[in-house]
Order: structure tokens, then C-alpha cells, then sequence
């Protein structure tokens, strides 16, 4: 019984500890290479400036607000010709890691 135990608080240790990684959600240096490589052309270097006032800025736009708008462009809930052939071809991870990168640029200032 005691071991049964020793593995029950093991096993919630461990899911608290990947839940606290999870925390961190995306790969900022992935996101890096694909916004250099695709999103600069437009939205400027880190996402900070844009090539023309039409373009959005995206560096420091909130994390979970830049995943959500990307998600959707990609189903078409959110209609732009132009992002959604950029949004359509990233996979869930891409979009996760792009926002993690945009969202840690320095650009758009929040006061809450
Ligand atoms: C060819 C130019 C172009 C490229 C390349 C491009 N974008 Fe965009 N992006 C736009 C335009 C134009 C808009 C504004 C669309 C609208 O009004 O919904 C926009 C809007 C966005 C928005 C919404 C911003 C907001 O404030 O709501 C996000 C997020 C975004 N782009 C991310 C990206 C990412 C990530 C990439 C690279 C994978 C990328 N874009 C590549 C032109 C581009």
C-alpha cells in the first residue's frame, strides 16, 4: 500500500511538472526562423515594422490573442485573402511557436 502511494504522489508530481512546462507554451526560437522567413516580408523584422501602415503590428501583441487570430484566419473564421493562404499551411505547433515569438518582441506597449 505504501508503494501504491509512493507512485500515486509520483505520478501527480510528475503532471504537475508537465503541466508547469506547458505554462511556457511554444518554441520562441522556431517561431523566430519561420517569422524571419516568412511573416518579415510583410509585418517587418520581429514582427515590429510593418512594411506598410496596412500591415499590422505584431511584436509584443498579447500570446494567446496572435495563436487565436492565426487559428482563425486558418479555419476562415476570420476572412483575409492574404492571411489566410499565410495561416492555412502552419500547424498547430507553428502557430503556437509564432506566437510565443511575436508576443515576446518589442512593439505594441499594453498598459492594463
Ligand atoms: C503578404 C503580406 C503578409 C505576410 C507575408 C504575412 N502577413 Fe500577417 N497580415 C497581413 C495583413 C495585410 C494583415 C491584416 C489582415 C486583416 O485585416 O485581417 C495581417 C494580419 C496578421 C495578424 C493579425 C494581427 C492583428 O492585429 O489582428 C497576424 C497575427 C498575422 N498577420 C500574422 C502573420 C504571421 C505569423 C505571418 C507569417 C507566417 C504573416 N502574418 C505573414 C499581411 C501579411
Amino acid at each position: 500500500m505504501k508503494t501504491m502511494n509512493a507512485l500515486a504522489v509520483a505520478a501527480v508530481a510528475a503532471m504537475a511538472l508537465s503541466a508547469g512546462s506547458a505554462w511556457a507554451r511554444g518554441d520562441a526560437a522556431a517561431g523566430a526562423k519561420k517569422a524571419a522567413e516568412v511573416c518579415a516580408a510583410c509585418h517587418g523584422e520581429a514582427g515590429a515594422k510593418p512594411a506598410t501602415p496596412d500591415y499590422p503590428i505584431l511584436a509584443g501583441q498579447p500570446q494567446d490573442y496572435l495563436e487565436h487570430t492565426l487559428k482563425a484566419y486558418k479555419s476562415g473564421k476570420r476572412k483575409n485573402a492574404i492571411m489566410a493562404g499565410m495561416a492555412t499551411p502552419l500547424s498547430k505547433q507553428e502557430i503556437i511557436d509564432l506566437a510565443a515569438y511575436f508576443s515576446q518582441q518589442k512593439g505594441v506597449q499594453h498598459k492594463y
